[in-house]
Order: structure tokens, then sequence, then C-alpha cells
């Protein structure tokens, strides 16, 4: 495929897209920018493939930043929407399918007792953040460094992904006024929660974080870091709440709190639960959900929010999800790259450290360990820029940044792993 690696057509309507909008692109990270390169345009996705303008299909590990996990372009997700397309596609009024998808992550995750749809995930953190203000009468937070939480002014402190990608430190635009009750600590430090706490008395609401931390690589917690986080809330009469937009139903049915036990007091989702359209959510105890309008005085509204297209295609995701087995393939995907991943690359002598949890995976061009933001950044961006070009020559497709984590799909082949793992063997010999 190297020789045959064309991507004029890409190049032109990129060309084009930049005279039309900021940096050519609806969203940043998309832009190739960390990784020293122009953005393949996409035609089309199918399964775990996507095609670009040129006619090049690339084995796909991005998967719409998540959504994907089933595969793009699943048949029954499609059926299922083209049937619902033919009853309109936004109504504007209650939906039964809100009950039904309402009624499936109420199963699902421990935590959610109550849900609100809205239409992204930032929408979702952002709610939940007043919703968090609401409940407790305090106005502070306390978030983790390298933790993204949406593009919301009072979250963009230390928050990885593409700002981490862009090298801004925080937005231009957002006043110091709506982040000083913004308080940031590393990840999977204790301690340093417990200080800002004891700075802090009956003044926060909450601490908000990733479960597993994905917009800075991936970054599993520490044993016993959710657990003491679980516990200084309530000790500090504080709610905690897991952003799980991107862990929901792709590290385990349940989420990330399913699977290490931590029950949080709110949860953010969306991606998997849209199943590749606009969804957020957030949900809860009871208690504290009844506090959001019309039931209670915390005003949150939304125009789309419920859309029947988007409950549709979450709903039908979800099915497919539950169906035994779903997750222990999705792991053994998963572990079987990042294990052939880290041993192609250490046989090329590069230092790597790599891990995996459910359909999520990552690793640093770096030796490790890497259990904060600050460890995140030792990574040799400059080498990865050189391997995901390498691997893009390759019909590989990886996110174009390396604090971005990667995602497997149920559509992913045995065979579509061991090619992956060819493809690396070769890029990280290029690249040493
Ligand atoms: C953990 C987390 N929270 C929130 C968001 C924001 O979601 P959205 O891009 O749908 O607004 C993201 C997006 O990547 C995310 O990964």
């Amino acid at each position: 495929m190297t020789n045959a690696f064309n991507t004029n057509l890409s190049q032109e309507v990129f060309s084009s897209a930049q005279r039309l909008m900021p940096g050519g692109v609806s969203s940043p990270v998309r832009a190739f920018k960390s990784v020293d390169g122009d953005p393949i345009v996409f035609d089309r996705v199918k399964g775990p493939y996507a095609w670009d303008l040129d006619g090049n299909r690339f084995i796909d590990y991005v998967g719409s930043w998540g959504p994907a996990i089933c595969g793009h372009a699943h048949p029954e997700v499609i059926a299922a929407l083209q049937e619902a397309l033919e009853k309109g596609t936004s109504f504007g009024a209650p939906c039964e399918l809100e009950n039904k998808l309402a009624e499936m992550v109420i199963e699902a995750v421990p935590s959610v007792e109550m849900v609100r749809f809205v239409n992204s995930g930032t929408e979702a953190c952002m709610a939940v953040l007043r919703l968090m203000r609401a409940f407790t009468g305090r106005d502070k937070l306390i978030k983790f460094e390298g933790c993204y939480h949406g593009h919301a002014d009072m979250f963009l402190v230390k928050a990885g992904s593409g700002v981490a990608t862009l090298g801004l430190p925080d937005s231009p635009g957002v006043p110091r006024s709506t982040t000083s009750n913004t308080l940031t600590a590393p990840y999977n430090d204790l301690e340093a929660v417990k200080a800002l706490f004891a700075e802090n008395p009956d003044a926060i609401a909450g601490v908000i974080l990733e479960p597993i931390v994905g917009n800075a690589g991936f970054i599993p917690p520490e044993p016993g870091f959710l657990e003491g986080l679980r516990e200084l809330t309530k000790e500090n009469g504080s709610l905690l709440v897991f952003d799980e937009v991107m862990t929901g139903f792709r590290i385990s049915y349940g989420g990330a709190q399913e699977r290490f036990g931590v029950t949080p007091d709110l949860t953010t989702m969306g991606k998997v639960i849209g199943g590749g359209l606009p969804v957020g959510a957030y949900g809860g105890r009871r208690e504290i959900m009844s506090m959001v309008a019309p039931a209670g005085p915390m005003y949150q509204a939304g125009t789309l929010s419920g859309n029947p297209l988007a409950m549709t295609a979450g709903i039908k995701t979800l099915g497919l999800l539950r169906q035994e087995g779903s997750y222990e393939r999705l792991e053994s995907l998963s572990q079987r790259l990042i294990n052939g991943i880290c041993e192609s690359a250490k046989q090329a002598g590069l230092p790597i450290t790599g891990s995996c949890i459910g359909g999520m995976f990552g690793f640093y061009l770096c030796e490790g360990p890497v259990r904060n933001f600050q460890e995140a950044k030792q990574t040799d961006s400059e080498r990865f820029g050189k391997l995901h070009r390498a691997m893009l020559e390759k019909g590989i497709y990886l996110a174009p940044s390396a604090f971005e984590a990667g995602f497997t799909s149920l559509a992913h082949s045995d065979d579509d792993i061991e090619t992956t793992l060819k493809a690396f063997q070769a890029s990280f010999y290029e690249i040493v």
C-alpha cells in the first residue's frame, strides 16, 4: 500500500475546508496538527473500516472517537434508523424511545437511578456541574490534570486531549472568574486531593474525573484511587462524579464504575449511548436528579434532546453490546493488540509502555510508568507523529495525537489485528 498511497483528493478538499472553516475542521484534534500532517478526508465507514476520498481503506481504531463500538454502520442499527426515519427526525415532545433507553441505562449503570438526555458529552458535563453546585450549595470543584470534560469554560483548565495537543494552557476567552472555582490535582494523587479539601473546607461541591483517563493517552486508576475519592468526598459532604462519556459501555456494560466496583453519585455519558448519533446524558441518585427542571429548580433544557433517531441508535447499540461475550471479545482484541504493539516496539529497540481495559487501549513512547498527565508528557510526540504517518501509509488509522486512547470494536476481526500488528512491526523499524 505504501507506494500506492495517494491522498490528492483529501488534500484538495482539506485545502478548500481551510478557507471555509477555522483550521478546516469542525473539531480541533481532527486536523492532524500534532502529527504534523494533513487530515484524511473520509468518504464512508463500515464495520472496522474507513475509506477516504482517494479510495484508500483504513482499519480504524478511532471509531468516531468512541461511539462505533459495534463497528461503523452496523446493519441492525442502520435498519432501525431507517424505520425510525419514516416517523420523523425530531419530535420536540416526549417519545417512548426515551423511556426505553433510560431504562437500559438505569439497568446497566450502578449509580444511575434517573437520567436526563442531552446532545453531547460537553453538554452533559456542563449540566452535571450545575447540578453538583445546586445540590450542595457550594461552588468549587476538583478536576484532574489531563482529564477532559468537554469544552465548557469551567473545565478548560489542564484539560488534556485537544487542548494539550495544541499546547494551549487555557483557552483565551475563558474569564478568570469562570475558572477561579476550578481546583486541579494530579491524577492518581489522593494526597493532593486531601490537601485541597483541607484548604477549602465546606466549599467543594464535588470531584469530577475520568475513571480511566482517555484524554491524556490511556491512564488507568491505581488500586485504591477511586475508592479513596469515594471516601474523601463522602467525608467532606461533596459529590463524586464519574465522567463516563468515553468509558461508559466501553469498559464493561456498566462502565468503569461497574468494572472497579466504585459507585459515584453522578455520572455523565455520551458517545456509545448514541450509537453514532449526537447524544449525551447525565444521571445519578434519584434524590440529586430530582433537582433537575421541571422536577426541581435547576434549569437545563434542549431543543433536540431525546431525539428519536439518537435514541433508536442508542437502544440498538446497547442491545448488541448486551449480548453474551461482547466485553470478553473487546478485551481480548485490545489485549492482543497492545501486547503485540509493545513487543514490536521493544524488538525495534524503542521505549514503550502500554495497557488496555475493555475496548480501550493506549501506549506511550517512553519507559513509564505513566500514572498522570505529567508522566504522560514524557512520551516522544515527535516520534509518535512519524509512527502515525507510517501506519496511515499501511492502511491503519490511529488517533492523530499521542494523547488519545485507541478503541477496538466488535467488528474488528482477528485478521484485522494481525494486519495491524504487522504494520506496527514494520513502522517501528522505520522510525527508530
Ligand atoms: C471524558 C469525556 N468527557 C466529555 C467529552 C466531551 O464530549 P463531546 O465531544 O461529545 O462534547 C469527551 C469527548 O471526547 C470525553 O472524552
